[in-house]
């Protein structure tokens, strides 16, 4: 983990509510898709954890939704101001198991960590399809992105206002694949476990507070004991995983 300050390079609306942050500064301690940084915000006690999107270089890019005060914060703050943040935390996803056909499924604000994660496999020689699941058209962000990548991609709605109607399941039954890996909210990880025909993993946004290991907020019960999900996750294998519910 490292504190780093960072420069707005960027900060872009792609839709009503999400907005691409691209940062310049010192990415060395992000070592594996999946991880995310911790925003300091100015009058705000707590960091917001925001997933990383994709780093090269000195660039740093998130995607985020605006949901509350710190967020909508976040979306005023221009090219050139500086933000305090802490990078490099959490595991992110082991592309070891994902055979030669990894599926991703992403949902919402879940999208934007399986970016860097799909061209990290497209360059180990995998053959990605992903989908991406959004509630209406005018939500979906990064489509062309991932399919400029190489990936195969699928985009359902729930209105069915663009791609397949319904859910990232109903999506996922008719696809071979010999793996995934998904980042949403809890109640589509919790659908996508029970219809995966593979194992995976599955990356957890839980109410953090330290975001590094510190206060225990964020411990949850696992098949292996408790883990810290923002430092043993976000990312925890399918196996692994305990339902509270
Ligand atoms: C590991 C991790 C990675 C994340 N990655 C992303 C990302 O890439 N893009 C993105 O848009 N968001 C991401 N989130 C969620 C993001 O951290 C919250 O949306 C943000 O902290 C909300 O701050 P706020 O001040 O705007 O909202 P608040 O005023 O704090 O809360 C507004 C609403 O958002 C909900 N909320 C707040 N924090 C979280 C949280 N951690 N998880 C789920 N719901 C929350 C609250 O329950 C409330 O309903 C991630 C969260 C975690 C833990
Ligand atoms: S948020 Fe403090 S230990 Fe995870």
């Amino acid at each position: 983990m490292k504190e780093i300050k960072f420069i707005i390079i960027e900060n872009k609306a792609l839709t009503d509510s999400v907005y691409r942050l691209r940062l310049g500064g010192d990415t060395s301690a992000i070592t594996a898709p999946g991880q995310f940084v911790n925003i300091k915000l100015d009058g705000k006690f707590l960091r917001r954890p925001i997933s990383v999107c994709d780093r090269s270089g000195s660039m740093l890019t998130l995607i985020y939704k605006t949901v509350g005060t710190g967020t909508e914060q976040l979306s005023t703050m221009k090219k050139g101001e500086q933000l305090d943040i802490l990078t490099g935390l959490g595991n992110g996803y082991d592309l070891k198991p994902s055979g030669d056909r990894p599926l991703l499924i992403g949902g919402g604000v879940g999208v934007p960590p399986l970016f860097a994660l799909a061209d990290d496999l497209l360059q180990k020689g995998c053959k990605v399809t992903a989908i991406l699941g959004f509630n209406t058209a005018d939500e979906i962000f990064y489509a062309d992105e991932f399919r400029m990548l190489g990936a195969d991609v699928f985009i359902t709605t729930v209105d069915g206002s663009a791609g397949i109607k319904g859910f990232v399941t109903d999506a996922m039954k008719a696809l071979d694949y010999t793996y995934f890996y998904a980042c949403g909210p809890e109640p589509m990880l919790k659908a996508v476990y029970r219809t995966s025909k593979t194992e995976g993993q599955l990356s957890f946004e839980k109410r953090m507070g330290c975001g590094f290991g510190a206060c225990m907020g964020c411990s949850c019960r696992t098949v292996t004991g408790w883990k810290r999900i923002c430092k043993e996750g976000p990312v925890l294998r399918k196996e692994e995983i305990l339902w509270e519910n």
